[in-house]
């Protein structure tokens, strides 16, 4: 039968797209993302949509590509863009890349963490400004991780991995999740499960790993912040909407907290103009996931799931 593969952005280098057992491979031209209007337009006829977060795959979408639609593989680990009850409802299978992401993610979190505890942001502003500088014991000091507690909220994978790198940096660990998971950090890391608004007050860095959902969008707020500590630190590379930004940008010009360190906005992709003007703020473009090896990963195991549906076998990483 007439099969369609829709993919919505453009991938990187390789693997090379599919062909042959994906039927007829269709990759949108320039520009990238795809608009509303394009996106209804391009899905058309689609047996399988590969998808990337900028994309909201939601019953229109869905209504859009027809009834041969079978399979939504979102190349992402987060799924907030995608309306999967409405998917499945129609017998869609959804399926994202968990696992091929966590490391990469993990090592920019710690990234995020080192640049803003040791100032390199404000340091390479201050070295490119060309002003005077000179070693002075004084200078530029930030703070040691060394015995430090590092606060993870949602201890998924990539919570989990993050745990790992910070035990090696001397960090104590501390954890909120909706379940507690003794078996994976509790005992390798020696992890102690506290309440929201324990490890807030405790953590002296914050790091955000739960998935946006309505529970979570805003849980870090004025309240949240105003509960951390003076000296603490606030780290963000799960999903922008997890933080109210108009309220951390105040937080920070008021020295309510220490610093943050942002891989990701609430309004991607623009950046709240206030927190554009605190110097103790470090920020990247969603780079989370960004390595060639990684986004590599990612893109197969899109294909991979894509595959396995068209053929009438098990995907490899559907959604419940
Ligand atoms: C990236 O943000 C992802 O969810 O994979
Ligand atoms: C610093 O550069 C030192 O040598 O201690």
């Amino acid at each position: 039968k007439d099969m369609r593969t829709v993919i919505t952005g453009q991938l990187p280098a390789s693997p090379p797209p599919p062909s042959g057992e994906f039927g007829e491979v269709r990759i949108p031209a320039p520009p990238t993302p795809l608009s509303r209007e394009r996106l209804l337009e391009e899905v058309r006829g689609a047996t399988a949509i590969v998808s990337t977060l900028n994309d909201r795959i939601d019953a229109e979408v869905a209504d859009a590509a027809g009834s041969g639609l079978r399979v939504v593989a979102n190349v992402a680990v987060g799924y907030d863009n995608i309306d999967v009850s409405a998917l499945q409802d129609r017998g869609v299978i959804v399926t994202t890349t968990p696992g091929v992401l966590t490391d990469a993610t993990a090592d920019l979190t710690m990234g995020l963490l080192l640049s803003v505890t040791r100032r390199l942001g404000e340091g390479e502003r201050l070295l490119r400004s060309r002003a005077p500088w000179t070693f002075e014991l004084g200078f530029m000091l930030g703070t040691g991780l060394q015995g430090k507690t590092l606060g993870i909220v949602g201890l998924g994978q990539i919570g989990r991995a993050v745990a790992h790198r910070a035990r090696a940096f001397g960090m104590n660990i501390v954890y909120t999740s909706r379940r507690r998971a003794p078996e994976q950090v509790e005992e390798t890391c020696d992890a102690v499960h506290l309440s929201f608004e324990e490890l807030l007050r405790t953590a002296d860095v914050v790091s955000l790993h739960c998935p946006l959902i309505p529970q979570t969008r805003h849980l870090i707020d004025a309240q949240s912040l105003a509960n951390m500590k003076p000296t603490a630190y606030l780290v963000n590379t799960t999903r922008g909407p997890v933080v109210d930004e108009a309220a951390l940008a105040e937080a920070l010009s008021a020295g309510q907290i220490a610093g943050a360190g942002l891989d990701v906005f609430e309004h991607e992709p623009e950046v709240e103009p206030r927190l554009l003007g605190c110097d103790n703020l470090v920020l990247s473009p969603h780079l989370g996931s960004a390595t060639k090896e990684t986004r590599n990963a990612m893109t197969q195991l899109a294909f991979d799931n894509v595959r396995a549906v068209l053929r009438g076998d098990d995907p490899l990483t559907a959604l419940p």
